[in-house]
């Protein structure tokens, strides 16, 4: 009747833009993230047959802009039918900021949920639920390097690469706190009815899958960082060429691409990607870590860093 679920958000390293069913919430690619370890989210999710509808709270505040999407999950878990239930979520890290907050929530909503009614659905299931609600939530699911593979007729996720097994780490520069303007579920619709630049994003996608999917396999750091970066800015340029244009960068992100960029040429294995957000995230090999910290600690215009290792997947904490 009540059950706890802890989940880590991730970063896609290929990126998810773009949806071939707005309804089922399908992507039109696959992709490819790194879950991490120091960032999280709980959410805790208790049938309680005497309320009238769910409830949720969001890091103690009433939860009420999040609301239809929790209780439309819960139904995708349980069926319409279903009890209503008092849902509590707590994030250690700021949300709706381009942290990918959202997969880290849904991923622990569709374990605690699966729980809390009794479900025992399999981790196929799960994904797949999780990612009608956040089309990355189902890739945190697992830990370390994860596969979204987009079937005809749903997704799955795979892991390619357990988190020992190449313990990178992901430093967060924040370049401005507080809440996006448009949710990246929203500007990617814009996208791919106004961007000319979409269908050839589209087309493009298996073979950047393929060259990272070898790059992971190899280990190779300076691999992945080409073609991570080069997906990445093919996003925001398909973002860039809508109408109206999805620009989520400030100047210090720019900045930090600039400061990654000094690192790179001084032989500091890291690369950056940046999501529908303001934020950079660096990729490094645990040894520069310290060094790319402080590099981008010292960016004009940076706020705030945060250093996470890869983990595992989401996982019940309590039952
Ligand atoms: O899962 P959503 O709907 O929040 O979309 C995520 C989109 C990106 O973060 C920009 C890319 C990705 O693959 O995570």
């Amino acid at each position: 009747m009540r059950a706890i679920a802890k989940a880590q958000p991730n970063i896609a390293l290929i990126k998810y833009w773009g949806k071939r069913d707005p309804i089922r919430n399908l992507p039109a690619v696959g992709s490819i993230s790194v879950t991490l370890s120091d960032l999280f989210t709980e959410m805790d999710v208790e049938i309680d047959e005497t309320l009238k509808d769910d409830l949720l709270v969001v890091n103690g505040q009433d939860g009420n802009a999040m609301l239809a999407r929790v209780s439309s999950c819960l139904d995708n878990v349980a069926g319409q039918d279903r009890p209503s239930a008092r849902v509590t979520s707590n994030s250690n890290f700021p949300i709706a900021a381009g942290l990918a907050s959202s997969a880290s929530a849904f991923a622990a909503l569709v374990v605690a949920a699966d729980a809390a009614f009794g479900e025992s659905l399999s981790g196929g299931q799960l994904a797949s639920l999780a990612g009608r609600s956040s089309g990355s939530a189902a890739r945190s699911l697992l830990g370390g390097f994860v596969e979204l593979e987009n079937h005809r007729d749903d997704i799955a996720v795979n892991s390619l690469l357990a988190a020992d097994d190449w313990p990178l780490k992901v430093v967060i520069a924040i370049t401005a706190s507080g809440p996006k303007a448009v949710s990246s579920g929203e500007a990617m619709e814009v996208s791919r009815k106004t961007s000319p630049f979409y269908d050839r994003w589209v087309e493009q996608q298996a073979s950047d899958l393929t060259e990272a999917r070898a790059a992971v396999s190899d280990r190779e750091l300076s691999k992945l960082a080409l073609i991570a970066e080069h997906n990445c800015l093919k996003m925001h340029s398909v973002m860039w060429g809508s109408r109206p244009p999805m620009i989520y960068w400030n100047s210090a992100t720019i900045a930090c691409m600039q400061s990654i960029r000094d690192l790179q040429s001084r032989g500091v294995g890291v690369f950056f990607t940046i999501d529908a957000g303001p934020q950079v995230k660096a990729i490094c090999e645990a040894e520069h870590e310290p060094t790319v910290r402080q590099a981008l600690v010292a960016t004009a215009g940076v706020v705030d860093v945060m250093v996470s290792g890869l983990g595992a997947g989401a996982k019940l904490v309590t039952a």
